[in-house]
């Protein structure tokens, strides 16, 4: 089942989407009319991402950044804002598994790759984001974090941790623009089968292996369905609804231990 939602006339910064969660949220919000303007890594699958919504009838461009870069992500947000005058909805998605380890096995690198991608740059978005929105009276910014940004998980400490970081920064800055008509929100998905979820279990039948019993709805969350919770929280439809993480997970979370 696909809910309708009408996002003509909005125009929506999607960053971390040439593939899994983001592209699908890139196609529903193409397919609901939004306008978009799309970052990422991977300069080929970003292209075929805007064919496909030009294709059908959208509007899409693509930059290829890399959001640990903050000049980079200046320059995005400036040509973003200028393409299309306003950006009403901010979709901050970029992440990256990292090395799936004990924690006395990972370096530095490992560490800082996993913080400076999965926290930083969401910081990197938010910068640019709630100023814009600030001067044209209001906007929408959903933030990726996980699962793992509400439990703990053996071998992805710090994977874990980033994603913990983006729900204090996020309900943050949710409270700093209550009052400006912006509403800051995540996502808190359980598994979902991406190249993420291959990278972090070895290959999606080592994914299957790890996750599968620890989800009581007993699938892999497909990434089109994450993608209507955040088409949700990006529209009137949740206008009361900020400073939460919102977790979408098979009932993951509230079994608890009990499955491990
Ligand atoms: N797949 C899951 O089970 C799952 C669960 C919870 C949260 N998440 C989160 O969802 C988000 C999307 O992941 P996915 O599962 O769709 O995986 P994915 O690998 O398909 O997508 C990751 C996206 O991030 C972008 N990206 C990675 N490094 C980047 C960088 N340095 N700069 C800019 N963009 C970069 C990639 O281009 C891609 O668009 C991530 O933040 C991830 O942590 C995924």
């Amino acid at each position: 089942m696909q809910v309708t939602y009408d996002f003509s006339s909005k125009n929506v910064l999607l960053i971390g989407g040439t593939t899994g969660i983001g592209r699908a949220t890139a196609l529903a919000f193409a397919k609901a009319g939004a306008e978009l303007f799309v970052a990422g890594i991977g300069q080929e699958k970003g292209d075929s991402l805007k064919r496909e919504i030009v294709d059908a009838g959208g509007v899409c461009e693509f930059a290829e950044v890399d959001v640990r870069d903050p000049k980079a992500m200046r320059a995005l947000h400036e040509r973003a804002f200028e393409r299309f005058g306003r950006i009403d909805v901010a979709f901050n998605n970029a992440g990256v598994p990292g090395k799936t380890a004990p924690v006395h096995e990972l370096d530095d690198d490992d560490y800082s790759l996993l913080m400076d991608v999965n926290l930083k740059g969401i910081f990197h978005g938010l910068r640019h984001q709630v100023p814009h929105m600030i001067e044209q009276g209001g906007g929408a910014i959903v933030n990726t974090s996980s699962l793992f940004g509400v439990m703990g998980f053996a071998t992805t400490a710090v994977y874990c941790a980033s994603k913990w970081g983006v729900i204090g920064l996020t309900n943050s800055v949710a409270l700093e623009v209550a009052r400006k008509n912006i509403r800051v929100n995540a996502i808190a998905p359980g598994s979902v089968m991406t190249p993420l979820l291959q990278g972090m279990f070895g290959s999606e039948q080592g994914a299957k292996d790890t996750v599968l019993p620890l989800i009581p709805m007993g699938r892999i969350s497909d990434p089109a369905e994450i993608a209507q919770l955040v088409l949700f929280l990006s529209s009137d439809a949740s206008s009361f609804i900020t400073g939460q993480a919102v977790v979408i997970d098979g009932g993951g979370f509230v079994a608890g231990a009990d499955q491990l």
